[in-house]
């Protein structure tokens, strides 16, 4: 077996804080979490232990300041600490992901001071999980156009409706959720609310069966007359729509790290493996037709991973008021990722042919795992709305 390579192995570019949570994230991953992968996803079973590790280790929020319960870190770690879990198990990397950028980010940004100390800092921390309900059965990539409605009454609202595709939804103890409050206002008349999953008429459903990420439950969300304080809306009336894209820009970072490490695993494996198999005579690391294969492979996880750190990056500056928006960046670091992580988990399967195909190695697991990518937290082809929307603009 060759050396294995490090994932953004740029350490010289990093501060050592940035290093420190990375190679804590690798130790965690490579210990405890690569060892049971295989397990949990024949067994879709939730990594209760591995989520509370995570907890432990200051991963659940990571870019999350040390008074609001997180790590205190930064984006660029948060993307280096997603990509080596992910590498080790996907459906564990997008549980961290899901609760570090799409539910404790947003709080940061456009939580009220109480609702920080009473949501933020015990999701930060990893003391509760948090998940975010924005696409309905009947709405996916026009995210606007949604079903779910919240009234007001009196100092209270009621929620109605349904969201899925929740992933976390199952174990979550709250969820971010996105309603429509006036609906002659289009996007500006969603308005985001946090629902605690002890509300009266909170129903979640059944795990979904999936194609990959086994061990990362998802479930529909029922909520019937579902009654919450005001205090408990998140941003202004009319926002919620910025909210979720805002937020969204910052997911994507999350999930374009989790197609990196996905693509790494299967690359390291396939890597290894033309040293061991021989064919025509020789290993197949000496014969140009997988040559080639690696050659490509090297090349796209490179420049995902310039991307990303390019995205990551600029997430930072515009946190320490430095810099606008990154949507752009967010989504070609995610587009390419993300259909780079589909193209490298397919050839590294290739490689190793039949035994690639067979459930006793994991490449069929990347494989799988490596295919929502392209589909949650923005498709590829909404990717490509969002930056011709902006490229032909001119920003
Ligand atoms: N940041 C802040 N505001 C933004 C924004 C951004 N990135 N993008 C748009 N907005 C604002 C616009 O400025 C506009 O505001 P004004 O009305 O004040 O001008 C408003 O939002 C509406 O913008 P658009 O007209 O561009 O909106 P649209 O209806 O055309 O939709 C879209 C744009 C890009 C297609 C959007 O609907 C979208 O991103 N769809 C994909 C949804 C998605 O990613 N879903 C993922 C679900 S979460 C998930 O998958 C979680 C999981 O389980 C892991």
């Amino acid at each position: 077996r060759p050396p294995r390579s490090t994932l953004f192995p740029y350490t010289t570019l990093f501060r050592s804080e940035q290093s420190l949570i990375q190679q804590t994230a690798r130790d965690f991953a490579v210990r405890l979490v690569e060892p049971k992968a295989r397990e949990l996803d024949e067994e879709s079973r939730w990594p209760t232990e591995l989520v509370r590790g995570m907890a432990e280790l200051g991963l659940m929020g990571v870019a999350i300041p040390e008074q609001y319960g997180g790590a205190g870190s930064d984006n660029v770690s948060y993307a280096l600490a997603i990509a080596e879990v992910s590498r080790a198990c996907a459906s564990t990397g997008v549980i961290m992901s899901v609760n570090n950028s799409l539910v404790c980010d947003p709080l940061l940004k456009f939580g009220s001071e109480e609702q920080k100390k009473e949501f933020l800092t015990p999701l930060a921390s990893g003391a509760m999980l948090g998940c975010f309900g924005l696409t309905e059965p009947s709405s996916g990539s026009d995210a606007s156009d949604m079903q779910t409605v919240a009234v007001p009454d009196g100092d209270e609202w009621v929620i109605n409706g349904s969201k899925n595709w929740i992933t976390n939804g199952p174990q979550a103890d709250m969820i971010l959720v996105f309603c429509c409050t006036d609906r002659s206002q289009g996007a500006r008349g969603t308005t985001a609310f946090i629902v605690p999953k002890d509300t009266e008429g909170f129903k979640p459903q059944k795990p979904d069966h999936k194609l990959g990420i086994h061990a990362a439950h998802s479930c529909t969300i029922f909520f019937e007359d579902c009654r919450i304080p005001d205090r408990y809306r998140v941003g202004e009336v009319g926002g919620g729509f910025k909210v979720a894209m805002s937020t969204l820009d910052g997911g994507r970072i999350g999930i374009a790290a989790q197609a990196l490490g996905i693509a790494r695993a299967a690359y390291e494996k396939a890597v290894a493996y033309t040293h061991e198999r021989k064919a025509f005579g020789k290993p197949l690391a000496k014969l140009q037709a997988i040559q080639f294969k690696v050659a490509d492979m090297a090349m796209e996880i490179e420049a995902a991973q310039a991307l990303i750190l390019r995205a990551a990056w600029m997430k930072d500056q515009a946190v320490a008021g430095k810099g606008g928006r990154h949507t752009t960046e967010s989504a070609m670091a995610k587009l390419f990722a993300s259909e780079m992580s589909t193209r490298v988990t397919h050839q590294s399967l290739q490689i190793l042919g039949g035994y690639g195909y067979s459930k006793e190695y994991d490449l069929e697991r990347h494989y799988r795992d490596a295919r929502i990518t392209e589909i949650y937290e923005g498709t590829s082809e909404i990717m490509r709305v969002v930056i011709a929307a902006n490229a032909l603009k001119g920003a």
